[in-house]
């Protein structure tokens, strides 16, 4: 019906100067809700450049509140005279009177302006009338804006608008003319040219749809790195750029053996309890090991060796050959690490580093699942002391925007020493814990047949922290399983490490 009535008035008139002229079914399309419909039919006929068109805005102005109350009961000025009596027609109104008869608010400010414009004049301790009939110059031009939108004189529109009495609106209209493809009826165009429009040579005919450059594009149905992956790239190119190489973690199964035994860690630690790892069924058992290297780890856990008393305790060959979901990624180390003490020509210092998933049987909560990642790096060297181990955790963590660290004496079976790093969290205002690291035994790099003077420093974190932070997940949960939004995989963003700690 809009339509029609815009296509019928351009026929007649060849154009609509102010569409808020347009009257539709008796109604003139003058108020906003109006011309929001006349947008719409006016989009849909540009499209098929039936029309042109453009969007005009104008500004009026409307009283706000206290300028519709002046509006209507005058300016307080006036309220203060109209409330006095005429000179010798009355007692005169003393303040506190005059503020029962107007309100405390008009009778301050009214008072003092009725009296510089004389209005008003003084009378023993009161007032009185000091002319007939003032003009109320403000309330009369408020009236005049609540009719017409606007006055004459605009720096009393901005006075009044100083004065907070008006306020701008913004109004949108429109300015219609005939397109390329003017006619009365609205002719359906084709959006597709089909297969059967060519064959039949229909198409030539056919009116067709416009291309609209300016829509936006259905999202696209690609892949989407996980946020986890992208924050291991982040490490990755860190110790890339340290020079490290990366270790083959392509094996979640791992002997005892690798995982507990030949890092030191005794057969009747707690850590190997059911509750803690989890062990594979079948196959019952993993390959035997390098049967020297085995006997020298066996014995070091026995009887001791290069200078330790080992731990006087039976060693299990059952225990060491059952099979396990490997637990860190410092199974993965050891074995390289007995890789390059008898690789050919012998060892040569090494930078390097993993990151990939480990397991462990612990009851998921908003920060814990059964699996996760570890981030570890190892450094083999000659001589190498405690102080390295600190000197280049700061250079690592301060490549991922960690400046702030504390070293805390901590244990594990297979460093000594062994310390968990803290970093200063300038959002949480603390220090949290980001790393546990440590100098490897000599039980443990001894009988790789790794030389005497090597030493070996090494640290491990989890890769979903950093990610929750850098993120701001606080379910973990939310990150990896079931539960996550796949949604929002797509849309987070790449982030920087060393953008700092927020
Ligand atoms: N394996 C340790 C962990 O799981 C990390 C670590 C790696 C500690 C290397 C010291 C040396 O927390």
């Amino acid at each position: 019906n809009l339509q029609a009535t815009i296509l019928q008035t351009l026929d007649k008139h060849a154009e609509i100067p102010d569409t808020r002229e347009i009257e539709c079914g008796g109604v003139r399309m003058a108020g906003s809700d109006e011309q929001n419909l006349v947008r719409g039919v006016l989009g849909s006929l540009a499209s098929k450049e039936m029309i042109e068109y453009s969007q005009i805005t104008t500004t009026s102005f409307e009283t706000t509140p206290e300028g519709s109350g002046i509006a209507a009961s005058g300016s307080h000025e006036y309220r203060v005279w109209a409330a006095l009596p005429a000179k010798g027609q009355g007692e005169p109104v003393g303040v506190p009177e005059l503020k029962k008869l107007v309100g405390d608010e008009a009778a301050k400010v009214g008072q003092g302006k009725a009296f510089k414009n004389k209005w008003i004049a003084k009378e023993g301790s009161g007032f009185v009338r000091a002319i007939e009939s003032p003009v109320d110059e403000t309330a009369d031009q408020l009236r005049t804006i609540q009719t017409s939108g606007n006055l004459e004189d605009q720096s009393v529109v901005k006075d009044l608008q100083k004065r907070k009495l008006i306020q701008p609106r913004k109004h949108i209209h429109y300015s219609v003319k005939k397109g390329p493809n003017f006619a009365t009826e609205v002719k359906e165009l084709e959006t597709d040219l089909t297969v059967e429009m060519l064959q039949s040579g229909a198409w030539k005919d056919a009116s067709f749809k416009l291309y609209n450059f300016a829509a936006a594009g259905q999202p696209t149905e690609g892949g989407a790195l996980h946020p986890l992956l992208k924050v291991r790239e982040e490490f990755r190119n860190i110790f890339f750029e340290m020079g490290f190489t990366e270790m083959p973690t392509n094996q979640f199964v791992e002997s005892c053996f690798w995982n507990f035994d030949a890092m030191f860690v005794p057969q009747q630690h707690p850590a190997r309890e059911v509750q803690d790892t989890f062990y594979i069924k079948d196959p019952p058992q993993a390959l035997e090991p390098e049967r020297q290297y085995y006997e020298r780890v066996r014995n070091v856990h026995e009887i001791g060796g290069y200078g330790s008393i080992g731990y006087r305790a039976p060693f299990s060959d059952t225990e060491s050959q059952k099979l396990v979901l490997r637990t860190h990624t410092t199974s993965v180390s050891t074995a390289m690490l007995a890789k390059i003490a008898n690789q050919p020509g012998g060892f040569k210092p090494a930078k390097m580093f993993s990151i990939d998933r480990v397991f462990r049987n612990e009851t998921a909560d908003a920060t814990h699942l059964a699996e996760f990642h570890q981030v570890e790096g190892v450094v083999a060297d000659y001589n190498i002391t405690l102080g390295d181990l600190i000197g280049f955790m700061q250079e690592f963590y301060a490549k991922t925007g960690n400046h702030k660290l504390r070293f805390k004496p901590a244990y594990n079976p297979y460093t000594e020493p062994s310390m968990e790093v803290f970093s200063w969290h300038e959002g949480h205002k603390k220090w949290i814990e980001i790393a546990n690291s440590g100098m490897f035994r000599p039980e443990m790099l001894e009988p790789m047949g790794l030389p005497k003077g090597v030493r070996v420093l090494g640290w491990g974190m989890s890769l979903e922290r950093p990610t929750m932070i850098k993120y701001k997940i606080q379910d973990i949960r939310t990150l990896v399983g079931h539960k996550t939004d796949l949604a929002q995989v797509k849309v987070r963003p790449a982030v920087r490490l060393e953008k700092g700690d927020d």
